[in-house]
């Protein structure tokens, strides 16, 4: 996930430079490894440094761009190649032509930047990104115009984008979208362009969202907005109704709710270009050059070492010999690891101090190490031999959701990878997730439960096989966001102990999926505590009765063990949220507790 921003101001417009630095600090949400803009009048100038926003506004010289009204910006938050200020955006042609911002995934760049490198184009950066402007300057040496040359490099694009780009002296913005946002703001003082509306909210609320394989043309008069055959496209502009200050919440009142909600997309962004359904193959181009049959082991702390627990589960069940541990317990003396084995830290920051810590222990040892990660050029990214990202975007809240979800197909992507050929069928279980948890979200009655339940003493999680995980990270989001009491235990441990806290004020949330032995035997743990008057809430797919056995029921659809492990745990996701927010909680900050925990 990146941001991008356009703007070209009318006759009495502001200094695109202000503009666009204003927009770049509203969407620093969507990324914030680097950052840059282009100023394409008089002549073509393009600022970008590594670092935080701050650092690019420190850099921009503001008073040599006063009365230029044109220009384009991007915050970044890497997929491909580390934060720096040459993978920085914009990307220029060789000869300062173009410039280009970019968000999403351009799947066939390595092809394209081959072809372009055979006909004599240096590469700078390391990005996707760059085979665009290359591209469109190869259209401009054949003659083409600049809207001309756009829209033919556009056309060869596969992947995802929203782009925007700029030429050569021109006061024109030029843009096009597919599978990444992309929203027009129509202002007295000019016209706006960016991934979202906070963007510009503060100069204008008249929007028109862009489609998919529309291209935009952008001048300080208005936008002409128009499809993949170059019809016009008439649209009216909509009124929008934020204002500045639910910038960067998308409108909703937290962080965590928002992440929470753009787990289709972050799932969907995860999957992009690494399944292949008709050849039944996963190409996970980021470890390509990892080739490793022996055991593996992850090691991982909080949220991340429930989605290893889920991780080692199902490599077992590709048949590979793994193990999960808590990475503030993993010691070389105590575990016995080797130039075979292959150690997976699984930590969405990288910055761990624990998993950092086992990391160097397994490598000093002689394992392989692979870090699974969602920030590129990440200590632990930097440090493993190998790294896989798994590309949710930045995630603000404290409490990791989306993250957690991306992992948990990350680690089945690499179970595929590590653990032979996936069925036809297996991917396109995977690849349906994401609409499942979008259906998920639209059904939920977590609100529901969360009204009925907000005042119990304690709160109970069980699940079996993968939905143990689910059952630990459903009562760690309990905890962490309400500050009430919530453990989560393997179903079948109940009776060994746990058995002795329920009342009739302890929900039990019990994840029943399927229909099979485990489901049986879940349904047998359900019955013990309704026979000691605990209300249950089942999490299930309605494929067994465990319905009659519960007082409400939080319905996900009914797919494979492993999906619906993801979708059990985002209703549980809403629940902990929905119990906090009517507890007034501090949602997204949560009291003692820090996104990245550098010390051990
Ligand atoms: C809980 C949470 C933490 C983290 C843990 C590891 O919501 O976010 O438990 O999962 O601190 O962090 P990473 O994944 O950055 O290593």
């Amino acid at each position: 996930v990146c941001g991008i921003i356009g703007y070209v101001g009318s006759t009495d417009g502001a200094d695109a430079v202000d503009v666009v630095l204003d927009g770049l600090a509203r969407l620093e949400y969507r990324g914030y490894d680097s950052a840059g803009l282009a100023v394409p009048t008089p002549s073509m100038t393009v600022h970008k440094t590594e670092g935080e926003l701050s650092a690019l506004e420190a850099a921009v010289p503001r008073g040599e761009h006063a009365g230029e009204r044109v220009g384009i910006g991007h915050t970044r938050w890497s997929t491909h190649g580390a934060p720096s200020d040459v993978n920085a955006h914009p990307h220029s042609d060789d000869e300062g032509r173009v410039s280009v911002v970019h968000n999403g995934i351009i799947e066939n760049y390595q092809r394209l930047r081959d072809d372009l490198a055979a006909a004599g184009v240096e590469f700078r950066s390391e990005t996707d990104t760059e085979v665009v402007p290359h591209l469109i300057g190869r259209y401009l040496d054949r003659g083409a115009d600049p809207e001309e040359a756009f829209r033919l490099a556009i056309d060869q694009l596969e992947g995802s984008y929203a782009i925007a780009a700029v030429f050569d002296g021109a006061e024109t913005v030029y843009a096009a979208r597919k599978d990444s946002p992309l929203v027009v703001g129509l202002g007295d003082d000019g016209t706006y362009l960016a991934s979202d509306v906070p963007a510009f909210v503060e100069h204008t609320d008249r929007v028109r969202y862009v489609e998919d394989d529309e291209f935009v043309r952008l001048t300080g008069d208005g936008a002409v907005v128009t499809d993949s055959e170059g019809g016009i496209v008439d649209r009216e502009p909509e009124t929008v109704s934020w204002d500045a200050d639910d910038v960067g919440k998308g409108g909703y009142d937290h962080y965590m709710l928002k992440e929470i909600r753009e787990q289709p997309t972050a799932l969907r962004q995860c999957l992009r270009g690494r399944i292949d359904e008709l050849d039944g193959t996963v190409a996970l181009e980021d470890i390509a050059d990892l080739d490793h049959s022996g055991p593996v082991q992850f090691v991982a702390c909080g949220t991340s070492y429930h989605a290893a627990l889920f991780g080692a589960e199902r490599l077992r069940a590709a048949g590979v010999s793994a193990q999960a541990f808590l990475a503030s317990e993993y010691t070389r003396e105590r575990v016995p690891v080797d130039s075979d084995t292959l150690v997976v830290g699984v930590t969405q920051s990288g910055e761990t101090a624990d998993t950092l810590r086992a990391l160097r222990a397994a490598d000093g040892a002689g394992a392989t190490t692979l870090a699974v990660t969602n920030t590129v050029a990440s200590s632990a990214a930097r440090e493993c031999d190998h790294a896989l990202y798994i590309r949710a975007g930045p995630e603000i809240g404290v409490a990791a959701t989306k993250t957690f979800a991306s992992q948990q197909l990350a680690l089945a992507l690499l179970a595929f990878e590590l653990g032979g050929e996936a069925t036809r069928a297996e991917l396109e279980a995977i690849r349906d997730v994401p609409g499942h948890v979008q259906t998920v979200l639209e059904t939920t009655t977590a609100t529901e439960i969360a009204e009925a339940y907000v005042d119990a003493d304690a709160y109970f999680f069980v699940g079996r096989g993968y939905h143990y995980p689910v059952a630990l990270e459903g009562a760690l989001k309990m905890k962490e966001i309400t500050y009430k009491h919530a453990e989560g235990f393997a179903a079948g441990e109940l009776k060994h102990g746990p058995l002795a806290l329920v009342s009739e004020n302890t929900p039990v949330f019990a994840v029943v999926t399927g229909d099979d032995e485990a489901a049986r035997k879940t349904i047998g743990n359900v019955k013990e505590v309704e026979a000691r008057d605990a209300p249950v809430v089942a999490i299930t797919d309605g494929v067994s009765d465990v319905a009659r056995y519960a007082d409400h029921v939080l319905e996900i659809p009914a797919v494979d063990d492993l999906g619906a492990s993801v979708l059990a745990n985002v209703q549980l996701q809403l629940v902990a949220y929905r119990v906090a927010n009517q507890l007034g909680r501090s949602i997204d900050k949560p009291r003692h507790l820090a996104k990245s925990v550098t010390v051990e």
